[in-house]
């Protein structure tokens, strides 16, 4: 029952498949006084923002507990780690190095390579230093070059010793839900703001791609996006033409520009006052040559017309009204349209080689006799490795895959309340122990093969 049922001649079972777990810099650190303030411990503090009241305080205190969780990563068998650097953790506000911040960072990375653990690091998962916002965050164009400088500092001094620098974790998460919706920090709201937002943010990973190529030229380099396909709720043309506006909304305003240098063709429908400020020369900044591209993949949308025009006109119906399956997140548990998205955007674009950089789900947990077993989550791995295999079967070229998240931790506007680790976080006495899922995944890592087929 508990056996991911993958061939032994799939490429995810070869031994050089890369296999990790990953994790974020304020969902998981705590010692917020060693760093600068971000604009989610600001956010934290806007009564309302976050579910269960909470904030980044103290999280899985993983600044004290690296070691462990080390260990606990080690022994789930995976052969790459994926984390982000607190930008305010290493760098002063005059843009200077802070030496004890960056320390912390090396010797994990020292520590992962010596277990042969690969290290993924991404710069930014959303947590800008506060008084970059106080400047105007990433509606202000110069953001873009505090990180292109940002990621040059970082990447002369960890050069080679990373495997994999993922720029930006998530652009449309920072710029749709932070700077359009309101719902992630800084909590800004307006078309305008999250479109020049989501330019701004792209652009900086532009700047910063050649220079972490200059600095450490025998690692990889590209970006994490994430991807939630977005289906017609019927096969009516209005349904059909509403889908394909959200998902170029959604997705490809992201995708197109960092794979094919444009922005969707339907950026003509964006109001002009809602239009970002582009220079020319952006779009091939933007384009830079990617080593690899990073998906992070949770579900799709479900999506109707509301007749209205342009991006107006489209609306997401809610899971619950279509979903068979949900997670407590309320996000439906679709492994199809993991298969189905990878072999479209095959064919829509030269893609790199893929990593799916997050997957995972969040159920509610219950601890009984010292053992959690989160059979959903297990089946949800189960299918998605499967739809994955699917994909790869069918030609798409993926490399890796990630499990989110290597234990539970402050997952942003939901607070502690959902949980989406392997391994189950006591938030009281911050032990960690690894679920059945830890257990399934390490159990499966056990039976790697040469095989290719
Ligand atoms: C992604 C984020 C990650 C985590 C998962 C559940 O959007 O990158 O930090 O919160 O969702």
């Amino acid at each position: 029952m508990n056996k991911i049922d993958i061939p032994s001649t799939s490429r995810i079972r070869h031994r050089d498949f890369i296999f990790g777990v990953a994790t974020a810099a304020f969902q998981i650190e705590g010692d917020v006084n060693n760093r600068l303030p971000c604009i989610w411990d600001t956010f934290c503090r806007i009564p309302g923002k976050i579910s269960d009241h909470s904030n980044g305080h103290i999280a899985c205190n993983h600044i004290e507990y690296w070691q462990q969780d080390i260990e606990l990563i080690s022994s789930l068998g995976v052969n790459a780690y994926r984390f982000s650097i607190s930008w305010g953790r290493v760098m002063t506000a005059s843009g200077q190095i802070n030496p004890q911040g960056l320390a912390f960072y090396r010797q994990l990375i020292d520590a992962l390579n010596r277990k042969g653990i690969k290290a993924f690091v991404t710069l930014y998962h959303w947590d800008l230093p506060q008084y970059l916002e106080d400047k105007g965050g990433w509606l202000n164009r110069e953001t873009a070059y505090h990180f292109r400088d940002y990621a040059d500092a970082i990447s002369r001094e960890l050069g080679d010793s990373v495997y994999a620098y993922t720029t930006l974790n998530e652009p449309f998460c920072s710029a749709h839900l932070g700077y359009e919706t309101g719902v992630h920090a800084p909590g800004k709201i307006g078309q305008a703001h999250g479109r020049q937002a989501a330019h701004h943010l792209l652009l900086a990973h532009g700047l910063a791609m050649p220079v972490l190529r200059k600095n450490a030229p025998n690692s990889q380099h590209g970006i994490v996006v994430n991807i939630a396909p977005c289906d017609p709720l019927t096969q009516f043309t209005d349904d059909i033409r509403a889908a394909k506006l959200a998902d170029d909304y959604l997705n490809h305003w992201y995708i197109s520009p960092l794979l094919k240098g444009t922005y969707p063709d339907s950026f003509s429908q964006l109001p002009s006052n809602a239009r970002p400020h582009i220079e020319d020369g952006d779009m091939a900044i933007i384009q830079a040559p990617l080593d690899y591209f990073g998906i992070n993949y949770y579900t799709r949308n479900v999506v109707c017309s509301n007749g209205r025009r342009g991006f107006e006109g489209f609306e997401i119906v809610p899971p619950k009204k279509v979903a068979m399956s949900l997670t407590a997140m309320g996000w439906e548990v679709t492994p199809i349209s993991l298969t189905k998205m990878l072999l479209t955007l095959a064919m829509e674009y030269d893609l790199p080689p893929i990593y799916i950089t997050e997957n995972g789900a969040a159920y509610d947990d219950q601890i009984i006799d010292d053992e959690i077993n989160d059979m959903q989550r297990v089946e949800y791995y189960k299918q998605h490795l499967s739809a994955l295999d699917r994909a790869i079967n069918a030609g798409v070229n993926v490399q890796g895959y990630f499990a989110w998240s290597l234990m539970d931790n402050f997952e942003w506007a939901e607070g502690y309340q959902k949980r989406f680790g392997l391994c189950y976080v006591d938030y009281t006495t911050l032990v960690r122990t690894p679920k059945r899922s830890a257990l399934t995944i390490k159990h499966f890592l056990e039976q790697k093969t040469d095989a290719i087929r």
